[in-house]
């Protein structure tokens, strides 16, 4: 058996928590013979919920699973951390600006930021799910210089996810069909997803769905799919998203396949024209944990002046943490 890899997972007591802890546990992040140890961060009146879920993580006798710890101490938890998982968020309450949810999430992100930075392992690669993710990833990342800035990502895998099954679903092919779609820009409704690189069966999918389709229901459908949850379900997307997660770290980790890529919002060096330092989802290939973005793609005119909003947003999300003096 390998050693065991240490994975910190914040929010372990909510409700993305109680999905994506059991799937790490049963080897589907990280691989079949790979041990792991979970450290779970929850803030402290969450603790006494999280034993209950400890309790089942132990009943569920995971043979991969090699120790469970909970802590609400950030130092704790991130001790000799490969992965943190920053799933846990303040989440938006009735009357609370956008502006209120960037400061109160920006503290607890500079303050993990801080923690990784003083007690994780040297090769640390930090996933951010939690809301705002994609400046929330920006704030940690400037709260921890020394960690290299292409180990922090944002989730936009549930984005490219469901970008594919909605693809998948209109041509009435596999999900293993379509290959080589994109998600650009930020996590939030101005996302912005692209089939025009993507194919199905080998076959171009622009010309398999129309134009028209992409403009009046693909785009709107998959921006929009959060909300459409939150409307059926009572409750945002969990299980979804924490699938979404573990393949989002399972690709990181084990490479994409040959000829295809995937969607990951990461550290921007300027690549198609979005400002360096802000945290935007582009198309990436992944090879021996080091992710790279695809260069040289021709952007649909649409879909440039879609990624251009989105860009815009995610720069004015950025003023904003900068003033509340959030990025150092
Ligand atoms: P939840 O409210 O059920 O759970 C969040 C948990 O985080 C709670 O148990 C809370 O106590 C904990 N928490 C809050 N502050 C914390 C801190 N400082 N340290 C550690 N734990 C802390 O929410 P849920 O449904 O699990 O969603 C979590 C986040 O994921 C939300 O921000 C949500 O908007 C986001 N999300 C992101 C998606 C994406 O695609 N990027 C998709 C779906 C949800």
């Amino acid at each position: 058996m390998r050693a065991p890899i240490t994975v910190a997972v914040t929010g372990g007591a909510g409700q993305i928590g109680y999905q994506l802890l059991f799937r790490i546990a049963a080897g589907d992040m990280l691989g079949p013979d790979q041990p792991v140890r979970l450290r779970i961060l929850e803030v402290r009146q969450a603790l006494p919920a999280l034993e209950g879920v400890v309790m089942e993580l132990q009943d569920a006798a995971f043979p991969l699973l090699a120790s469970v710890d909970t802590t609400a101490d950030a130092s704790v938890a991130f001790e000799g951390a490969d992965h943190a998982l920053l799933v846990g968020a303040r989440p938006r309450s009735k009357g609370m600006e956008r502006a209120d949810l960037l400061a109160a999430n920006g503290a607890i992100f500079a303050a993990q930021g801080r923690a990784m930075q003083e007690h994780a392992a040297d090769g640390i690669r930090i996933t951010v799910t939690g809301n705002p993710a994609n400046t929330n990833a920006l704030i940690a990342a400037a709260a921890a210089p020394d960690i290299p800035r292409e180990r922090f990502s944002a989730l936009t895998r549930l984005d490219h996810n469901r970008a594919i099954a909605q693809l998948a679903a209109k041509t009435g092919a596999a999900v293993a069909d379509v290959r080589r779609m994109i998600v650009w820009g930020n996590h939030s409704a101005t996302q912005v997803p692209d089939i025009t690189h993507a194919t199905v069966g080998g076959e171009p999918a622009v010309d398999l769905v129309g134009r028209e389709w992409v403009k009046e229901a693909f785009v709107p459908t998959v921006a929009n799919r959060g909300a459409a949850i939150i409307e059926a379900r009572g409750a945002s997307s969990a299980a979804s998203a924490a699938s979404s997660t573990i393949d989002h770290v399972r690709d990181w980790t084990r490479g994409t396949a040959v000829g295809d890529w995937t969607s990951m919002s990461v550290i921007s060096r300027g690549e198609y024209g979005v400002p360096e330092g802000l945290v935007s989802s582009f198309p990436v290939t992944t090879a021996g944990g080091e992710w790279t973005i695809v260069e040289g793609l021709e952007l649909d005119p649409d879909v440039e002046a879609q990624l251009r909003a989105s860009v815009a947003e995610l720069d004015d999300e950025r003023s904003q943490v900068r003033e509340l003096g959030l990025l150092g």
